[in-house]
């Protein structure tokens, strides 16, 4: 039986999906759909905060579409922001009523500014990355969700979020916007496989992480080159055996996990054994989703219908939300919506 309430998560359309993402977020979104009515959200235009090209954009866009798809997230439930532009407007509606000042303390904007820094001196920083948090706001709210599936990373947005519902309820004398709650479910960490001290991530370079979408050869080669430890100590797992550990855990293998971290702990492990382990675990949970994303490339079109169809059927409900929040704030509506040729690529 599915529970009432709405979950809604987005991603940045960043190109692969990689280990650290499906472990650590996809995994379980596909698990929740079964449980709430789930709203998921490609978010392009939060990919525009920092510099990018917009080919790579638009690519990475469908990219990413299609590797939910193929990880079993229901194209019902998948929508592309930039075919919902009432985010936009909503987000400017709820910067009128977002605090200055904790936007200031958002850690995220800090460091993300502080990363481009580093990479180059003069380097650009837009209002856009600056008022990213209050787009996210109005992902959240426009849906009316009540749980947002995030990493604890995303904590201090999800606060932002309710304490600019609370500022327009109390504004405006309404409780319309439901406060969203974080929904923290235990999800694995996933480390980099050539420096398991930091987490994965696709910045780190080539040989720090494995993409969903690999071959059986790479990803036989890129665990068998995983960091582990010259001198194995049971009393305190080196970052990288962990590392492998959990990896074959998340694949499920509880069978195998057991056996192998039995043998660890008698000091019996050889590495190659448990390298050959995570590699052949993750090649059996990865190749029907490779396949299944090689078919959807192969009817590409049928598929960016799909998702155009969900997105504009998912944009009713942000139209509705919005028109109300336009009349509780004293806002005008346009008589009729201007036709556009679909040119949509
Ligand atoms: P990112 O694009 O890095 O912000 O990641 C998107 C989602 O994947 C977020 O919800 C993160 O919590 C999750 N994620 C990213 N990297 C990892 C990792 N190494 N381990 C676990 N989860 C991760
Ligand atoms: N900021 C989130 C991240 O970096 C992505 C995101 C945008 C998001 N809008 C959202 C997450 C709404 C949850 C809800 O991962």
């Amino acid at each position: 039986m599915k529970r009432n309430e709405r979950v809604l998560s987005a991603i940045q359309p960043t190109g692969d999906i990689h280990l650290g993402n499906y472990f650590g977020a996809i995994q379980n979104w596909v698990r929740l759909q079964d449980q709430y009515e789930c709203i998921y959200g490609i978010v392009d235009y939060h990919a525009m905060t920092t510099p990018y090209k917009p080919d790579t954009l638009r690519a990475n866009t469908w990219k990413m579409a299609f590797q939910l798809l193929a990880c079993g997230i229901r194209p019902e439930h998948l929508f592309i922001q930039s075919m919902v532009p009432e985010h936009t407007e909503l987000a400017w509606i709820l910067g009128c009523v977002a605090s200055y000042g904790e936007a200031t303390r958002m850690t995220q904007f800090k460091d993300k500014a502080e990363q481009l820094r580093q990479s180059d001196k003069s380097a650009f920083i837009s209002v856009g990355l600056f008022t990213y948090p209050v787009l996210q706001a109005a992902d959240i709210l426009i849906y009316k969700a009540h749980l947002v599936p995030v990493g604890k990373d995303q904590e201090q947005h999800l606060e932002f979020t309710r304490n600019i519902a609370v500022r327009f309820n109390h504004q405006f004398h309404s409780d319309y916007f439901p406060l969203p709650e974080p929904l923290f479910t235990e999800t694995p960490k996933i480390k980099s496989l050539a420096d398991p001290t930091r987490k994965m991530s696709k910045s780190l370079g080539e040989k720090h992480y494995l993409s969903i979408l690999e071959s059986p050869d790479i990803i036989r080669k890129r665990i068998r080159s995983a960091v582990t430890d010259t001198q194995p100590n049971p009393e305190s797992i080196s970052p990288g055996v962990e590392n492998l550990f959990t990896l074959l855990r998340a694949t499920g293998q509880e069978g195998i996990y057991s056996e192998l971290l039995n043998q660890y702990r008698s000091g019996t492990l050889r590495y190659v054994d448990l390298k050959e382990a995570v590699a052949e675990a993750l090649i059996k949970l990865l190749t029907p989703i490779r396949e299944r994303y090689a078919e959807i490339l192969a009817n590409k079109k049928y598929y960016k219908n799909l998702i155009k169809d969900s997105s504009a059927d998912i944009r009713n409900i942000a139209a509705q939300t919005l028109r109300e929040v336009k009349d509780i704030c004293g806002l005008l509506h346009a008589a009729r919506t201007v036709k556009a040729t679909d040119q949509n690529p």
